[in-house]
């Protein structure tokens, strides 16, 4: 069977009611049948529901639908995509670990990585997205000279927020095999429609839900999934801490699922087709989207993506201002931080999602104070191109009138000098 067909076929077993949409199972727990149940239960000689913070139906569904469209073993959903990267972290790392993590990162992942996991001794280090198979190696390996040892976690996203670098996982999984690390891939731009990072060598895959997989801008989730081995200690670290997803964003994401393929199809045709217009256009410094030939990795994702997402980043001359020219023109996005809508979305991650890095990260990553994020939704591309073009075309007078100031200041300089 087709993983479209099971997309939308796996379901909790009817009730006695035989209702066709599965129910809301809004229960925080549920009843033994005797003492000798309950006892089997947490003992687990019997499987079965206990608590909602441990398993609830409508997550179970949820989880087994991400779990067929990923091909992993076993997963656990959370409240939002933070708390699954944040738990398969503390589920699978002690003190004196090290993470190697792909700089280009979702910024609560950095802070994370920095902030909080520093404090119970566990290290890091940077690689950027395109450093080579042997800058990888020389990071991943143990480092006598400075003490820093060997990777027991590689995590990284690709691609990646908001300049859509890419890792290749190939590469990492031969490294894998070398000095077997957990290789941990946030696969939340792809989503497992475009990209199943287990079949490329990961052991982990991490998905905000909150973004492609609801779609539609609702609710909040999360979730981790892979081996049976590595989701066990992630779930006890999960079942007593409570990062619980509640029954109801799962039963809303479980029936997104249904739509999961479809979107993307749709997400990917119009961002490129969005793309390509915007690069036609001479007034636009830079676009990026992986299935452009421009783009640096191009043939990177060409092999392990089947289509380029539904993110498209662009640079506009004339900085912040001229951003601000180009929202206000803008007719049908939404200006907002989320991102995998039906609804396009522009943000401006300088000045919102990415505000909070130094300035020495931001220009590691390319995040210039022209750049945009486009989420491109599922309206007609034509409404959205002649948006676009005709945004940037009235935003262009910002430039000109930059260009006027920027050349008053150089005269009046030249001037001074010249005095
Ligand atoms: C790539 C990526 N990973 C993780 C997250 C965090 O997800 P959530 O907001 O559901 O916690 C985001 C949020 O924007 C993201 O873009």
């Amino acid at each position: 069977m087709k993983k479209q067909t099971k997309a939308i076929r796996i379901q909790t077993k009817k009730s006695s009611n035989r209702e066709h949409s599965v129910p809301l199972y809004l229960t925080s727990s549920f009843a033994f049948e005797s003492a000798e149940q309950g006892k089997a239960l947490f003992e687990e000689t019997e499987e079965g529901n206990i608590y909602s913070r441990f398993s609830n139906p409508n997550v179970t569904e949820f989880v087994e639908k991400v779990c067929m469209l990923e091909n992993a073993e076993d997963g656990i959903a959370t409240g939002t995509g933070m708390a699954a990267v944040f738990a398969s972290m503390a589920g699978l790392l002690k003190s004196g670990d090290h993470i190697v993590a792909c700089r280009a990162l979702f910024g609560s992942a950095h802070q994370i990585i920095t902030q909080i996991l520093s404090k119970w001794g566990i290290t890091h280090t940077y690689v950027d997205a395109t450093a080579t198979e042997a800058e990888w190696e020389e990071a991943i390996k143990a480092n006598p000279t400075t003490g820093t040892p060997a990777a027991r976690m590689v995590y990284l996203e690709t691609p990646s927020n908001p300049g859509l670098e890419l890792v290749d996982l190939t590469m990492l999984a031969r490294l894998k095999a070398k000095y077997h690390f957990i290789l941990n891939v946030d696969n939340c731009f792809a989503t497992p429609i475009l990209q199943t990072p287990i079949d490329l060598g990961a052991d982990l895959s991490i998905h905000s839900a909150t973004k492609f997989m609801d779609g539609q801008g609702r609710v909040l989730g999360g979730i981790v999934v892979g081996s049976k081995e590595l989701i066990q200690p992630i779930r006890f670290f999960a079942r007593h801490t409570g990062p619980s997803l509640s029954p109801f964003n799962a039963w809303v994401l479980s029936k997104s699922l249904e739509t999961l393929e479809l979107r993307m199809e749709r997400h990917c045709r119009n961002a490129q087709q969005l793309a390509e217009a915007l690069e036609a256009l001479p007034d636009v410094d830079r676009v990026l989207y992986p299935f452009l030939p421009s783009h640096p990795q191009y043939e990177l994702a060409k092999q392990q993506m089947s289509a380029g997402g539904a993110i498209v980043t662009i640079e506009l001359a004339g900085g912040f201002e001229r951003v601000n020219a180009f929202f206000d023109a803008l007719q049908i996005p939404t200006l907002s931080s989320n991102l995998g809508d039906s609804r396009t979305i522009v943000t401006n991650p300088n000045t919102t999602t990415h505000a909070k890095l130094k300035p020495e990260e931001k220009a590691a990553l390319g995040i210039t104070p022209g750049l945009i994020r486009i989420s491109v939704g599922l309206e007609s591309i034509d409404d959205l191109i002649e948006d676009f073009t005709q945004a940037i075309e009235k935003s262009a007078d910002v430039v000109a009138a930059d260009v006027v100031a920027a050349d008053v200041v150089t005269a009046d300089v030249v001037k001074e000098n010249v005095a």
